[in-house]
């Protein structure tokens, strides 16, 4: 079912900084910023070759990850994303498998334009994970 990592997703608290580091301290290529207010988040992308870094900002007053960086306020990983050839199949299978998935089980469209879900991190040892229809 599983297939090869889209991207890891890193929460920062001030994107601007974050894209600094990335692009200037680190030499990478960086994208432009996408508000994304459906998903409560801004994001940049980071292409490494092999796979994406992305960095989440909070937008809007009830963000998903204001409490992750609450607890964790210079930041850090968010989740990893995982593609999928079927995100339905995909989530009938873990459903019937006894892991949760996030929000009301429907597919959202993420930042790539493509149909996302999030597994609940308690059933992944601690780790959020995204499926992305590839
Ligand atoms: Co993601």
């Amino acid at each position: 079912m599983l297939g090869r990592l889209n991207h890891v997703a890193l929460a920062v608290p001030d994107l601007a900084a974050a894209v600094a580091a990335y692009r200037d301290t680190l030499g990478a290529r960086v994208g432009e910023p996408q508000a994304l207010p459906e998903h409560g988040v801004t994001v940049v992308f980071v292409d490494v070759g092999n796979t994406k870094i992305e960095l989440l900002e909070p937008l809007g007053e009830t963000s998903p990850i204001a409490a992750f960086l609450e607890k964790n306020p210079s930041g850090g990983m968010h989740h990893v994303c995982y593609e999928v050839d079927d995100i339905l199949a995909a989530r009938d299978h873990l459903k019937a498998s006894g892991a949760r998935v996030l929000g009301d089980g429907n597919p959202k469209i993420g930042a790539h334009g493509k149909p996302v879900l999030f597994l609940h991190p308690k059933d992944f040892f601690g780790t959020l994970v995204e499926l992305e229809q590839a």
